[in-house]
């Protein structure tokens, strides 16, 4: 309980620290949550979402392995507070990377959570980023642009050569996970409908991806067109559109103010 304490008021927004004595901390109320219910499994999964797209390793994406506590904190008029503690893996060598803390900020229902996440290891390894260098080297090489299409194919097959193509997208698409995840709908990262990849003379790589985010509870997908440059050992540009009309996946919705949105500056 202190250490949530404390990691709590050293996430304290301004706003709040301004609140009355009458709303101390004491008198919020936080509760242990099971550790297999969805919110504290969408806690934890949206802790290493972020935590992958800040390492910037498509080779390296971490996922987690199993929750171990959760608390759930009610700040009154602004929001849900998770911490949770999880150990995580790498996704693709499913090798463990140990002990993970993180809070998760929800603040009604705003998108994009204010996360603080700390795992004891989360040190790229040397082959994860010899193999995102070496992938990088490939891709600025082309001179046509790589291409791809329904990754993966509808037997769950992914291509070796599209494997990185696909990673990538998993990295990109963390971001707008992050960005657009609010405590009451979840995503994933389901397929690419298709990919191009955009040759540049500088010394980014880039691709333009189509692509299915599962959203739950309500089970559908979200189509989203996404723009992500890269270079090893950077977390990725991302800029995106997404269509929150399910029809069919090809919708095309503005008022939600999703027409331009990334980390672009
Ligand atoms: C993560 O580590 C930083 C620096 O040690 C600390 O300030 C922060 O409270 C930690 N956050 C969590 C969720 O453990
Ligand atoms: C998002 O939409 C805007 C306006 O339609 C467009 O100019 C931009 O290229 C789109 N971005 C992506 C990543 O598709
Ligand atoms: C969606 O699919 C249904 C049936 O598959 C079709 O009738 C409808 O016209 C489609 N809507 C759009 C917007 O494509
Ligand atoms: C989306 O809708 C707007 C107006 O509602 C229209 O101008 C635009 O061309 C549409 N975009 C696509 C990709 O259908």
């Amino acid at each position: 309980m202190h250490t949530a304490a404390a990691v709590f008021l050293a996430c304290l927004p301004l706003a709040l620290q301004a609140l009355p004595f009458a709303a101390s901390p004491e008198s919020w109320s936080s509760r242990d949550i099971p550790t297999n219910n969805r919110e504290a499994r969408q806690a934890a999964h949206l802790a290493i979402t972020y935590l992958n797209y800040r390492s910037g390793s498509p080779h390296q994406l971490l996922e987690v392995a199993e929750v171990k506590k959760a608390t759930l904190k009610f700040v009154p008029e602004i929001g849900h507070k998770y911490y949770v503690e999880f150990t995580a893996r790498v996704s693709q060598t499913m090798e463990n990377i140990g002990f993970c803390t993180a809070t998760i900020f929800f603040q009604e229902e705003k998108p994009r959570p204010a996360i603080n996440v700390n795992c004891s290891s989360t040190k790229i390894q040397k082959q994860a980023s010899d193999d995102d260098y070496n992938f990088y080297k490939l891709m600025k090489s082309q001179t046509v642009p790589i291409t791809g299409e329904n990754i993966p194919d509808s037997f769950g097959f992914i291509e070796p050569q599209l494997e990185p193509v696909w990673n990538l997208a998993k990295l990109g698409s963390s971001y707008v996970i992050w960005d657009k995840t609010t405590e009451g709908h979840e995503y994933n990262m389901q397929q690419i409908k298709s990919v191009k990849q955009v040759l540049r003379k500088d010394n980014l790589i880039a691709f333009d991806y189509d692509l299915f985010l599962y959203e739950r509870p309500s089970e559908e997908l979200v189509s989203c067109s996404i723009h992500v440059v890269w270079i090893p050992g950077k977390p990725p540009k991302v800029d995106y559109n997404c269509s929150e009309d399910s029809e069919n996946g090809s919708g095309n919705k503005s008022d939600d103010g999703s027409a331009f949105l990334g980390n672009f500056k």
